[in-house]
């Protein structure tokens, strides 16, 4: 070979006699065949290969295999963002004429995705308070599809009756999706409860490090499959690169989760003890509406805590400057605590009408208990909250 032919061919491929510990990055957009049977096997199901990594890539794939595996589920698949997970899913398995049932305290992207644009494909929802979901089957008409849910609810940490919604969604044939990102699968396997899928915002506890943008879907392998169809035409796959440390941040999953329920229970007793604060929501809170089904359903509370500090928006902006330990930002589901303001983030434009039907309010602060010390957050969460 030539200079300019060995500088591209020398290092190709994989070391065969190579066994890594660790899941290798397979960083490339397509794969070699040795000849056209190969690639005939493949288009007729006949083989394992891969093809192209829009379609499918081993890295991507071994990470996908440990989601299914933490969440219960026959199948499952990553995506590019949480929210290329919902729009894919709901693209995959509605079409015009169809209606969403959907619980109108919801992550406000998916709101926007339901309320804004489907519309203009013909598909309607049909948002439900939560006392509506409290008696799913009255709610699902002859068009229904799918009824997307979420539990415990941004910010306010309501939770709703997994089982039941589950039950009445198979009854009548509907599929039934829950966003389960707040739970994570250590704490909430909705796969057990009946659920047919179950979405994660990857972004948060499941890669954990607040450096990836992910999704992923479970659920079983016959709509996983169909949904895959539609990720391959939409494109809303994710790079090897970000799969591979979402496997690695999925290994500390169990650990990272037992230190936010009690760094997230020890914040929230703490709060609810302090004559500064008027409300905490913390679904392990006895205090909680929701403190019985949550202990039924949930194997732990996770480290969202919400609060409201009475006297407006001012008090909690005031809170919210002050706080030094906690970092000021939207995300959540880091090792690092942060803190956002609601009404600046995920309920920013709402009205006070749509704040109030979220039952969020404009004094509320919304912490994402991370991994430190429980007695540094209680530090600067006691200087933030000063005089009142
Ligand atoms: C509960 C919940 N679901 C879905 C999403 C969307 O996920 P992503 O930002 O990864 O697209 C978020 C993001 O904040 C979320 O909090």
């Amino acid at each position: 070979m030539r200079a300019a032919t060995e500088m591209i061919h020398r290092a190709e491929g994989a070391n065969p006699d190579a066994d890594p510990l660790t899941l290798p990055i397979y960083e490339t957009t397509t794969f070699v065949f040795e000849n056209a049977e190969q690639v005939k096997a493949y288009n007729e199901g006949r083989s394992q290969r891969f093809l192209y990594s829009r379609y499918s890539n081993p890295t991507i794939v071994a990470v996908e295999q440990t989601i299914a595996g933490l969440e219960r589920a026959e199948s499952a698949m990553l995506l590019s963002s949480g929210m290329a997970a919902t729009a894919t899913a709901l693209l995959a398995l509605l079409k015009s004429g169809d209606e969403v049932i959907c619980s109108s305290a919801i992550y406000g992207g998916t709101l926007h995705l339901l309320a804004d644009l489907f519309p203009h494909y013909g598909i309607k929802t049909r948002f439900a308070s939560l006392d509506e979901l409290a008696a799913p089957a009255s709610l699902i008409t002859p068009s229904t599809r799918v009824l997307w849910f979420e539990s415990p609810i941004n910010p306010t940490l309501r939770c709703v009756d997994v089982a039941a919604i589950a039950a009445a969604c198979r009854a009548r044939e509907i599929i039934s999706i829950i966003d389960n990102t707040f739970a994570s699968p250590v704490n909430q396997q909705p796969i057990g409860l009946g659920v047919d899928v179950v979405m994660h915002s990857v972004t948060k506890y499941l890669n954990g490090h607040s450096d990836v943008t992910a999704g992923a879907l479970a659920g079983p392998r016959t709509l996983i499959q169909q949904i895959d169809k539609t990720r391959k035409m939409l494109g809303t796959v994710i790079d090897p690169q970000a799969a591979y440390a979402i496997g690695r941040g999925v290994k500390t999953l169990a650990v990272r989760m037992e230190r936010h329920n009690s760094n997230g229970l020890a914040i929230a007793r703490w709060l609810e003890r302090d004559s500064r604060v008027t409300k905490v929501y913390y679904p392990g809170l006895e205090s909680h509406p929701d403190h019985a089904l949550a202990a039924r359903q949930m194997r732990g509370f996770g480290g969202m805590v919400c609060v409201d500090l009475g006297g407006g928006q001012e008090r909690a902006e005031r809170f919210f400057d002050r706080l030094k330990v906690f970092k000021r930002a939207a995300s959540l589901g880091g090792v690092e605590s942060l803190c956002s303001l609601p009404v600046l983030t995920s309920q920013l434009g709402h009205t006070d009408a749509q704040l109030a039907e979220a039952g969020v309010a404009r004094s509320m602060a919304r912490l994402s208990v991370g991994l430190e010390d429980a007695e540094d957050l209680i530090e600067d969460l006691d200087q933030a909250l000063g005089n009142r």
